[in-house]
């Protein structure tokens, strides 16, 4: 395929690696000094555009790329608030994307058991459950994507907590999420369940960015010829 990558920082560097390693073609590269160039005949002739870059570049990002009739795969977090404005865009260009918190398929299995243990605690009310997320000092939205499709899965099966709160001083009915920002950490991520006489926790820890890069070069292999929005959920269920 030949691809764009929107942002060139982390993941956008490491997917240009990978993604030739696949064979596929980067025929263009917009990073913040040129986004000009989104408007353009190499951006065109891209059958997929990465966008990895910050929650407050996302969402033109998308926007434009609809607009410019190329398929979108991304992974920047922050920005989920802006969901509706994204999906009408989307759909009223007979656009395509494909989102995911978290392209890793470990973490992603990770959900499925995160779910399975919610589904299970919610008939033990004794057990109170919170999340903690460790990444790098860089990182600039927290909580992370990822702890907040976590704490969404909880929230789905265990109605002891009316919405996720981060970093909060003990209250009733919201579920903490805590957000630790240390060293070059790339993303660990973990569910407690605490009562008076035991802890139970499961927990996921990423050693490197490749996981989430291979995830998302897999992502745009599916999202070929397609049309509409896409997750983690569409493309392990075709594997
Ligand atoms: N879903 C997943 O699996 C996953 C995995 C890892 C990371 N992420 C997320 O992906 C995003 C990027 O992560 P990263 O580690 O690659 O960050 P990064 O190293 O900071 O790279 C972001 C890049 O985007 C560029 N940029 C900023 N504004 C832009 C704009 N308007 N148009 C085009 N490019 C722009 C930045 O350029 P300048 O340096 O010039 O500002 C920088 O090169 C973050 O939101 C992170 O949380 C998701």
């Amino acid at each position: 395929m030949n691809i764009a990558l929107i942002g060139y920082g982390k993941m956008g560097r490491l997917i240009h690696e990978l993604a030739q390693k696949r064979n596929h073609q980067v025929v263009c590269i917009i990073d913040e000094g040129n986004r000009s160039d989104i408007d353009s005949k190499a951006f065109r002739e891209a059958d997929v555009a990465f966008e990895f870059t910050n929650p407050e570049s996302a969402v033109q990002n998308f926007l434009d790329a609809f607009e410019q009739n190329v398929p979108v795969v991304s992974g920047t977090t922050g920005w989920l608030e802006h969901w509706e404005t994204v999906s009408q865009a989307c759909r009223k260009a007979n656009g395509a994307l494909f989102y995911a918190s978290n392209f890793s398929l470990g973490v992603n299995l990770f959900f499925k058991i995160n779910r399975k243990l919610a589904e299970l605690m919610a008939g033990f009310p004794d057990y109170q459950a919170h999340i903690e997320e460790i990444h790098h000092t860089k990182k600039l939205d927290a909580p992370s994507g990822t702890a907040i499709s976590l704490a969404d899965q909880i929230l789905e099966f265990n109605k002891s907590w009316k919405n996720w709160k981060l970093n909060p001083y003990a209250k009733h009915k919201e579920l903490p999420v805590f957000s630790l920002r240390e060293g070059n950490v790339t993303g660990t991520h973990s569910v407690h369940y605490v009562s008076e006489i035991d802890k139970l926790s499961i927990r996921h820890e990423a050693f490197s960015r490749h996981g989430f890069a291979i995830g998302a070069i897999l992502s745009a292999e599916f999202l070929k010829g397609k049309k509409g929005i896409y997750g983690m959920d569409d493309l392990l269920s075709h594997q």
